[in-house]
């Protein structure tokens, strides 16, 4: 490969949303790639790695507004964030931008513009539903209310995540704005659609999913939703969000803005043109060009002189260059049909390939901030430092498929100490020692032909795996080097030798043995240093080799002076696993905020909802997460009274209620449905005094107008119970 003429490649991870942590979920996208663009470097390809935090959208202008400062401040802060995080991984961008720079707007104006000029762009009046508190129109994730089919309360506009259910926001019964509690009112507004459901946009892509873009499986589910040949399923797609909004306003549009998922792969261009506007390319491989540094080199620096890098080559179309999107399979719709649609309509170049990958799991089950499985990187820092370990432990799991990645850590620690300290860094240790002590430092060009091919053979099968990503692959075809060498070394027994280097024949065999192990340790360390970039260059640091490692370097097995080894990895300790999970149980701490314009932070994240089962009793004294904190103010708008149950019964055709009189001490008893029919039989709660909110809005249910609520407790285990009084209490006192 490496002696074809180098491929120029763009390659970029999925912009993270600048409204949350980084955590182990993201990491397996960004290890991944991070991996893919160093192999490709190593190759002597002139590749390009490029992301950016993707700032645009209501829960970004929110969260600001929450904490009291500009959006332009929140984001900085979390770029900042970001970007400290994922250089502690050791995921090196060639330009690490954010959507809200003035070449993506640039970039996004531009397309859109095209698409206008092509007729692609349709302006069509919506009803949604509008917040008249906040004065804005509501994203279906910030209107919430009873699930239309279970009846759960406190569900989203989209969907419910009790009975699973898919609804319209219009479909909630009791609809709130889930940002000033208002009752949300429907409004018209002009919105900009892209015609995506245009015969040219279909038929495009069509072809395009025959291309050879996307996996298999990816194939599959674009044939879904393009259905047949004759059949034109796709629908038009809402680009225009209505002030405010934090984003970019259309042009020509005032107070109409692009939705966030519009600018946000655009970013992948908006972050390029940066690159390509501070930057001029050093021709890969000549070493003091952008070299290896470990933390990404501010803009512009440590750049040599050389040929400029050109926007058009990697994006006009027609390009002969390659570009490859790595991405979850939750946004594979986003990238798979508007991108490409967009990006073909509007002049440019379209994707080469999507890498679509699965989720993480912990354990074999979803993230959970109630079992500690939720991991942000900064935590995992925090308590585990080497961040080499969790990058071989994914580059040992990943195989360039969609399926999901699970994180087993008792396995993690066994894997990395078995391999990386047991089989690896084992070797170099053992070996080295000898040839410093009895060899002047020196090692012997390797005589042994056969171990001389296997090298070769093994440096062709893991490139190939590589490319193909592999990693799972490439990473058993080096540790079956690993026990190749450390079997040989150990059935050699140089200890033994070494008792006897008076004995010429006997010295020259240890010579030999241990030069042996250590060309197999070099090249050991050259094809692990896509995964272990710190570690390996440590490793190479004993031959003396220099900053910018390259494939071809594999297999060179000459006679060299060697460095004194210096410890390169320490084992992983257990007990730094455990106190991670500790310190991320959260299950009593305020249950995270999960206002997102769309699921996909969410499913990214895989962030439990506060409905989520919780797990089985048994692991822990677990209790369904804190709300978030309300103030005394907040508190005393819901007027809770002692009310006396005058009198209880069935409701006929009703499962779940019960009808109540309730005195609180009106002139009028109230009438309130509860449903708490399995739990109670009527004729034992006539009497009792319980508690009821007085000032609820009134509610016309299917059986009549309920005028409030009693309070009863329930948890994951069966069970209801109505609330009481102390003794004493009488109905209408106010409970505060
Ligand atoms: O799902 C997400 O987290 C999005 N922020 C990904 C955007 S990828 C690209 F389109 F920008
Ligand atoms: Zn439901």
């Amino acid at each position: 490969m490496s002696s074809q003429s180098p491929r120029k490649i763009l390659v970029t991870s999925a912009l993270p949303y600048a409204n949350g942590s980084i955590h182990l979920g993201h990491l397996v996208e960004y290890i991944q790639t991070d991996i893919w663009v160093r192999f490709q470097k190593m190759q002597g390809n002139e590749c390009h790695y490029v992301c950016a935090d993707d700032t645009h959208g209501t829960p970004i202008m929110l969260r600001a507004e929450k904490e009291g400062i500009t959006p332009e401040q929140l984001i900085a802060r979390v770029w900042q964030e970001h970007y400290d995080d994922f250089a502690a991984f050791h995921v090196q961008f060639d330009n690490y931008g954010s959507t809200n720079s003035a070449e993506n707007k640039q970039c996004a104006q531009d397309i859109y513009r095209t698409l206008k000029a092509s007729g692609l762009i349709e302006v069509r009046s919506i009803e949604q539903y509008y917040d008249p508190v906040k004065n804005m129109f509501l994203p279906d994730r910030f209107i919430k209310g009873e699930c239309p089919k279970c009846h759960a309360k406190d569900q989203y506009g989209d969907n419910c995540e009790a009975c699973g259910a898919a609804y319209a926001p219009t479909d909630l019964i009791n609809p709130f704005s889930a940002v000033s509690g208002a009752k949300p009112e429907l409004r018209n507004s002009d919105h900009y659609f892209f015609k995506l459901s245009a015969d040219t946009c279909q038929q495009f892509l069509r072809e395009w999913t025959r291309s050879g873009a996307l996996q298999a499986e990816a194939a599959n589910k674009m044939q879904e939703w393009l259905g047949a040949e004759d059949e034109n399923k796709l629908s038009d797609w809402d680009i225009s969000r209505d002030a405010p909004y934090f984003g970019f306003e259309i042009p020509d549009a005032p107070g109409k803005y692009f939705y966030v998922w519009l600018d946000a792969p655009v970013g992948y261009m908006g972050s390029f043109k940066q690159l390509c506007a501070k930057n001029t390319l050093t021709p890969s491989p000549s070493p003091g060009g952008r070299g290896e540094q470990e933390l990404p080199l501010p803009l512009g620096e440590g750049w040599g002189e050389g040929t400029p890098l050109n926007f058009d080559d990697y994006w006009k179309q027609g390009s002969d260059t390659e570009l490859y999107h790595f991405i979850g399979k939750d946004i594979l719709y986003f990238h798979a049909l508007f991108w490409p649609a967009m990006l073909q309509h509007a002049g440019f170049r379209t994707p080469t390939k999507l890498f679509a990958h699965g989720w993480l799991t912990v354990n074999g089950t979803k993230m959970s901030k109630s079992r500690g499985t939720f991991i942000t990187a900064r935590s995992y820092v925090d308590h585990i430092k080497n961040t080499e370990y969790l990058r071989y432990y994914y580059a040992a799991k990943l195989n360039g498929s969609m399926e999901d990645l699970d994180l087993n850590l008792e396995d993690f620690v066994a894997k990395v100490n078995s391999d990386l300290i047991g089989k690896y860094v084992n070797i170099a240790s053992r070996a080295s020692g000898f040839i410093t002590k009895h060899f002047d430092g020196t090692i012997q060009s390797l005589a042994d032909e056969k171990f001389q091919i296997l090298i070769n053979e093994t440096r062709g099968r893991v490139a190939e795996a590589y490319e193909a990503r592999d990693y799972a692959k490439a990473v058993r075809e080096i540790m079956s080097l690993a026990d190749h060498i450390n079997a040989d070394f150990d059935s050699s027994k140089p200890w033994e030798k070494a008792k006897k280097l008076d004995d010429a024949g006997a010295k020259e065999l240890l010579h030999i043995i241990c030069s042996k192990a250590l060309h197999g340790f070099k090249a050991m360390s050259l094809m692990l240093f896509p995964v272990l970039p710190k570690t390996a260059r440590a490793g190479l640091g004993l031959f003396r080799a220099g900053n910018n490692p390259q494939w071809h370097d594999i297999g060179l097995s000459l006679e060299q002076k060697i460095n004194t080894y210096a410890h390169l990895m320490t084992r992983l300790d257990p007990e730094l696993i455990k106190a991670m999970v500790a310190a991320n149980q959260e299950s009593l701490k305020p249950a995270p905020e999960s206002h997102s314009p769309t699921r996909h932070a969410e499913a990214q994240q895989h962030q439990p909802s506060p409905l989520a089962p919780l797990p089985p009793a048994g692991e822990g004294n677990m209790i369904a997460p804190i709300a978030e904190t309300i103030s005394i103010d907040d508190f005393s708008k819901i007027d809770l009274r002692v009310a006396h149950i005058v009198n209880a019964e069935h409701v006929e055709g009703a499962e779940k209620l019960l009808k109540l009189t309730l005195d609180i001490g009106e002139e009028k008893p109230r009438t309130v449905f509860a449903g708490i029919k399995s739990a109670y039989d009527p004729e034992k709660l006539k009497g009792r005094m319980t508690v009821m909110v007085a000032n609820l809005a009134p509610r016309k249910m299917k059986f009549g107008m309920s005028e409030g609520m009693v309070l009863a407790a329930s948890g994951e285990t069966p069970g209801l119970f109505v609330l009481s009084p102390d003794d004493g209490a009488m109905p209408g006192m106010r409970i505060k």
